[in-house]
């Protein structure tokens, strides 16, 4: 069964047992399936492996994750063996293993031109990535101005790299996926009323202290929070299937009703889920999550 190669942040591995009870029943006459804030697929992989949709549609606005999906879509063997070439490479004890780290990072950062690339050297940058993605702090994925990954190394004793075989899972899964690297909007053009769309966009900060974070480039803020709840709107006129996940403000801030006004014409449920990837351990426990879906 194919599963997440990634670590990534808001990752839905915990929450895929709410969301399957929360699916609209007629989920089995649906078409189309709509996935445009793909991150790490934990949502997508679990949909193919039990349902039979028609067509499939997943983006995302981040080029070197779409460039992931790309390639283990096309090419499973050259990621395969750059990245068992990685693996065997990388040593054993914590100091070398950190020298080799930033070696990677370093090759991985001089050169950012995708569009110039052979399909050769896509693949290896994809293996790149899955290894930096694997034994960097916490899984992170940030880029600084220049577009250069600035995550520094993490502190795993046995970081755990995906097999052979389960990257062969992930592309058998993938076969007729169709990938794009677009903002979510695109989404209307691939969608009638045979269609569900699930929407898992960045979250909107839980407390007033990380607010600041909301300024940062290609960072969604409350006003990319409100366009998404109007586009929404659009789709449920078109009889299109929603549903939609974000953090619950009134984890930090009791009486924050921000997105139950936003998405007050809808139904919306708070779940219990427990978050993997924050910096800060004590925020790691239990917080509630929202569920918001238009059937
Ligand atoms: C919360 S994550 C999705 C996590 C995913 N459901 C999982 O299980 O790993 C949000 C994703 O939205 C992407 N993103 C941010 N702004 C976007 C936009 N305007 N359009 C499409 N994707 C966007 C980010 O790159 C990130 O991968």
């Amino acid at each position: 069964m194919a599963k997440p190669f990634l670590k990534w942040a808001g990752g839905k591995r915990q929450l895929i047992s709410e969301i399957e009870k929360r699916l609209p029943s007629e989920i089995n006459e649906v078409e189309t399936y709509v996935e445009p804030f793909i991150g790490g697929g934990a949502l997508l992989f679990h949909m193919l492996e039990n349902y039979n949709f028609k067509q499939i549609h997943i983006s995302d606005i981040n080029l070197e994750l779409v460039l992931c999906y790309r390639q283990l879509q096309s090419s499973v063997n050259d990621v395969i063996s750059s990245l068992e070439k990685l693996v065997d490479e990388f040593p054993s004890t914590t100091e070398e293993r950190s020298d080799y780290f930033y070696k990677i990072r370093d090759l991985w950062n001089s050169n950012l031109d995708i569009e110039s690339m052979t399909d050769e050297e896509r693949s290896s940058r994809v293996a790149q990535m899955i290894f930096l993605n694997k034994t960097c702090f916490n899984g992170l994925f940030r880029l600084n101005r220049s577009g250069k990954f600035n995550v520094p190394t993490g502190r795993y004793k046995n970081p755990s790299f995906p097999s052979a075989e389960s990257l062969k899972e992930v592309n058998q899964a993938l076969k007729g996926v169709i990938i794009h690297h677009a903002s979510y909007e695109k989404c209307l053009e691939w969608v009638d009323d045979k269609s569900f769309v699930y929407f898992d966009p960045p979250y909107r900060p839980l407390s007033k202290t990380s607010s600041f974070i909301s300024y940062s480039k290609g960072d969604f803020n409350d006003e990319n929070q409100a366009e998404l709840a109007s586009l929404t709107k659009e789709l449920h006129k078109k009889d299109v299937l929603f549903l939609l996940s974000n953090s619950d403000p009134k984890n930090t801030v009791e009486d924050d009703e921000f997105f139950d006004e936003l998405y007050r014409d809808f139904d919306i449920d708070r779940v219990f889920a427990s978050r993997a990837i924050n910096s800060n351990p004590d925020r790691r426990g239990k917080i509630s999550e929202l569920l918001i879906k238009n059937y």
